[in-house]
């Protein structure tokens, strides 16, 4: 399901769109009528977004661009801005994370990670959010986090203390540049697969079937499902939500909260136990 006409006019800017959930972004906003930039670190698989999209008829370009550089970004938002004129929209999508036990990591992977995710998404949207205000132009950022942003996770401490300070910078931004006209949202997904979390999470199969058991309605998201929600937080629609995070996760990450949650498991019979035994006097 694709909500034409929604994004119609609009100049978005996806970082890591070059594949995942990125790619399926860009292509479902240039489906709803907005003009794509994409960029990544790796120029082939930019390129194929920017070609699915120009095959359908729409307008994409892409730049290569490591998003912990920020003479990269500068060069790669030059280049959009020659050829788009203007920005309307920053999705901060790239990111990097693999599961370790985080007495094995050195203190490199953990620079990596939140080198991409928390000091790339600042990078970035310092340099959108600056040229917007000086131009006087309004703008949105959506940021891309995780549930365990707020509950933490273990084995991926990197990306759990990373996505909890993009988190902490979209609740902090969305006040302090509301006055510039400049909108923050989140949206904050529960698995998701993809080709990169496959390979970087759920190595082993018997793990990705541990997490959809975990998931309330039984399965894991489907792209288009993240991509509907983000085109409406990032159109006109939603001009009136700032500094809100959506998740979406099927339920996953409240299922692992509530206390009485594992009595799903019970049977009728255990149920009729507990009501016999809780009603006795
Ligand atoms: C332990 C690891 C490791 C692993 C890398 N390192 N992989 N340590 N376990 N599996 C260590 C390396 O040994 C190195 O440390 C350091 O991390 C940097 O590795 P490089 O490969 O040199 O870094 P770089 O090329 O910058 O790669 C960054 C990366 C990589 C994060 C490490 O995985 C990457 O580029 N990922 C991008 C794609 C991705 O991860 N997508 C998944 C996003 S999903 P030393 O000390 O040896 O030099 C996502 C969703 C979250 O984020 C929500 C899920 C539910």
């Amino acid at each position: 399901m694709t909500f034409r006409g929604l994004l119609d006019g609009k100049n978005i800017l996806i970082t890591g769109g070059g594949s995942g959930i990125g790619r399926a972004m860009a292509q479902h906003f240039s489906d709803m009528g907005a003009s794509i930039a994409v960029l990544g670190r790796r120029e082939i698989k930019l390129k194929e977004t920017a070609d699915l999209i120009k095959n359908k008829g729409g307008t994409a370009y892409f730049h290569t661009c490591d998003v912990r550089n920020t003479d990269q970004i500068n060069e790669a938002i030059d280049y959009f801005l020659d050829n788009m004129k203007n920005i309307d929209i920053l999705v901060n999508n790239a990111a990097g994370n693999f599961v370790s036990p985080t007495e094995k990591l050195s203190p490199h992977a953990f620079d990596s990670v939140v080198g991409i995710v928390l000091h790339g998404t600042f990078y970035v949207t310092l340099n959108m959010g600056k040229r917007w205000i000086s131009n006087s132009r309004k703008g949105v950022v959506l940021d891309i986090v995780t549930t365990y942003a707020w509950t933490g996770s273990a084995f991926v401490v990197p990306s759990a203390a990373a996505k909890a300070g993009v988190l902490a910078m979209v609740r902090s931004l969305a006040v302090e540049w509301a006055r510039y006209g400049i909108r923050h949202v989140a949206i904050a997904p529960g698995p998701f697969p993809t080709e990169a979390t496959k390979r970087n999470l759920f190595p082993i199969q018997d793990m990705e079937n541990k997490i959809i058991d975990r998931i309330p309605l039984g399965r894991t998201g489907r792209m288009e499902e993240i991509s509907n929600l983000a085109a409406f937080l990032v159109s006109d629609y939603a001009d009136y939500i700032n500094g809100e995070v959506v998740t979406i996760d099927g339920g996953e990450w409240l299922k692992g909260a509530g206390q009485f949650n594992d009595f799903l498991s019970l049977d009728k019979d255990q149920w009729d136990l507990i009501r016999e035994m809780s009603m006795k006097k």
